[in-house]
């Protein structure tokens, strides 16, 4: 493999740690301020990462006493990094169940058209219940609810997309003719979720549609990924997991009729780095060290379904207690934290710290060549395409990782040192999809 390794810059308010923005070296204080995204996605770019990234759900988090947990929505930082950078992709997170799609397919368009095509939308169905409260539900919709609305969802924002053939937009001044109506589309999408006349009230965008991303790792997160991602977002904890994952989504893809390498896989990973194992090591006890239990049983209990509260931090995880995983909000993180009790037998407290770095992501704490190691033997072992660097800390955080690891994955030869193309597509290597109404291309677009 030459430099086909993705890298996209996961960027949390004042970074992953969940204490982070209580140690000296965050900036907690800056996360409304746009030149703090801006710059941090001009770092990115410097690095010529991939893309940039920003997660959202439509409500606050319960535990936004302990942690800064809070701030700008996605597409207004988006459309300013957009101005702020020229080669990065960006991508940010917007919800089938929380939105409409004519509205979303505008939004992306435009910024679609504003970024000059480095845009991706992750695609979630919102994993955070009480998001239903803010839009007049009295419950979340169920898991399998969501998804077959966010398959019809993915069926109308894709028509509309599609909507104006690529040479739709004439411009003769000389004959007056601005548009051809021929090669501009209704949709008539009439379904069991919406009814969409379309045409979309823009041409169509440079990557044709914004690339699509999604983070979804249950069974049916699995089986939608395979239909419709471009790029996955994963949370694993070992090469044996992630490899499992990887060649479960490439066969379901291959089985939907796509081409698997149309498909990257990025498991995330949070990097403590240190001159020494020991002294990494030492980094990611000094951070733990400033979780809070309030904040961190919330959080466990969050992900697993179940109120910790009353139960002895120093005693064991009550695996007994959890309810059977159709019953669950996070499908697939709730087992993930399920295996590492399996595995590990933490108290609540250690599994707390466990997942404090990144909320089940991946933490590795050593050197820079540990760091890198540890990427190009996920990525040489069918277990990832690229990553999703999630720093501990931010700013700083991102700099260590581009200054110490960056340059060992180029000497290795696994990252790129220029980017070759312009759009998000071209940095992930993702072809362009024809519009389904073009004549001549209704099957490639199928
Ligand atoms: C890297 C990553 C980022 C995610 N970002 C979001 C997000 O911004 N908003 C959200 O609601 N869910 C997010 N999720 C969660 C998933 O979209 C999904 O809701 C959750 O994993 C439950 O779906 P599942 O049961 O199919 O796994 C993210 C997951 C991963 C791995």
């Amino acid at each position: 493999m030459t430099n086909t390794l993705h890298l996209n810059l996961f960027i949390y308010p004042d970074g992953h740690h969940e204490a982070a923005w209580r140690r000296p070296e965050s900036q907690p204080e800056r996360i409304t301020d746009i030149s703090y995204y801006q710059e941090l996605a001009q770092r990115a770019e410097a690095a010529k990462f991939d893309a940039v990234f920003f997660a959202d759900g439509p409500a606050l988090a319960d535990n936004i006493a302990y942690a800064a947990r809070a701030g700008l929505e996605p597409i207004t930082k988006m459309t300013a990094i957009a101005a702020a950078t020229e080669r990065i992709g960006v991508i940010g997170t917007s919800s089938t169940t929380y939105n409409e799609p004519y509205n979303l397919a505008r939004q992306f368009a435009s910024l679609d058209h504003l970024s000059n095509g480095r845009v991706g939308w992750n695609i979630v169905t919102t994993s955070s219940a009480s998001a239903a409260h803010n839009f007049g539900l009295d419950a979340h919709p169920a898991h399998a609810q969501r998804y077959e609305r966010a398959e019809e969802f993915l069926d109308v924002v894709t028509k509309l997309w599609d909507s104006w053939e690529d040479d739709a937009v004439v411009a003769d001044r000389a004959s007056g003719t601005y548009a051809d109506t021929d090669k501009i589309h209704r949709v008539d999408h009439a379904g069991e979720f919406f009814r969409v006349r379309g045409p979309l009230n823009a041409p169509r965008s440079p990557q044709g549609r914004p690339v699509y991303v999604q983070a979804g790792s249950s069974p049916d997160g699995r089986s939608f990924a395979a239909r419709w991602a471009e790029a996955i977002f994963t949370a694993h904890q070992t090469l044996d997991n992630a490899q499992e994952f990887y060649a479960d989504i490439k066969s379901r893809a291959r089985a939907a009729g796509r081409d698997p390498g149309q498909l990257k896989v990025l498991p995330g990973i949070s990097p403590f780095i240190g001159s020494t194992t020991a002294e990494a090591r030492a980094l990611e006890e000094e951070f733990n060290d400033l979780t809070q239990p309030a904040y961190s049983l919330q959080q466990l209990g969050n992900l697993v379904g179940v109120d910790l509260t009353s139960y002895d931090l120093d005693g064991p995880f009550p695996t007994e207690i959890v309810a059977p995983v159709g019953d669950r909000a996070f499908h697939s993180r709730s087992q993930l934290v399920l295996d590492i009790v399996a595995r590990e037998n933490p108290t609540i407290r250690q599994l707390c710290h466990r997942l404090a770095g990144a909320r089940g992501h991946r933490v590795v704490a050593g050197t820079p060549v540990e760091v890198a190691d540890t990427i190009q033997e996920w990525a040489e072992q069918g277990a990832a395409d690229g990553f999703n660097v999630m720093p501990p800390w931010l700013p700083g955080g991102i700099d260590v990782f581009i200054e110490e690891v960056v340059p060992i994955l180029r000497a290795r030869g696994l990252f790129r040192t220029e980017y070759t193309g312009s759009t998000l597509r071209d940095h992930l290597g993702l072809s362009r999809p024809a519009s389904q109404y073009a004549p001549r291309l209704e099957k490639e677009t199928a």
